[in-house]
């Protein structure tokens, strides 16, 4: 039989626009029949490009208190998916790696076989005014699955 579960990966970075992704992919994955589950997948990529937390992230910090705000940082980019995909029933996995956004983005949607991607158009680390940010422009290009882009 057809298998008409879907499986959506949705990328966060604590931004209000991948807050925005978010909304749309959990409103995609409970479209489903109640004995057939989607599932969501959340995933969070840890860049060493600290301008992205620049507001968290304050310069000076001693270095045994940095583990300390990436704890902060994650719970918080996976507080509101957690919290929907909760409301909704909604089967989640979270997934923390460190690396370069993009690519690894790309790679894990690869690996864990996603039916789509959902992302937002800019991010944490915002050039005003941009379409698209270097993450979403670079997953948009290199995806092997299908990405939908939320916009700001
Ligand atoms: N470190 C990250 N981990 C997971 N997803 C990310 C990360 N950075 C960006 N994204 C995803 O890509 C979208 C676009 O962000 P990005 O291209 O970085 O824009 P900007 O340049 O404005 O920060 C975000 O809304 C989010 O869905
Ligand atoms: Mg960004």
């Amino acid at each position: 039989m057809l298998d008409i579960r879907r499986k959506i990966m949705v990328a966060v970075d604590g931004s209000a626009v991948s807050d925005k992704a978010v909304y749309e992919a959990v409103w995609l994955a409970g479209n489903q029949r109640s004995n057939l589950k989607n599932e969501l997948i959340a995933v969070f990529v840890k860049t060493d490009r600290m301008r992205d937390y620049d507001d968290l992230f304050v310069r000076g910090i001693p270095a045994g208190e940095i583990d300390d705000r990436w704890e902060k940082i994650i719970e918080n980019a996976f507080f509101v998916v957690r919290k929907l995909a909760a409301e909704k029933d909604i089967v989640l996995e979270t997934i923390v790696v460190e690396g370069e956004p993009a690519s690894t983005i790309v790679g894990l949607a690869h690996n864990h076989d996603v039916d789509l991607l959902v992302i937002g158009s800019t991010g944490k680390g915002a050039v005003k005014r941009a379409f698209l940010g270097s993450v979403s422009a670079e997953v948009i290009e290199h995806a092997g699955c299908g990405v939908y882009v939320v916009r700001a």
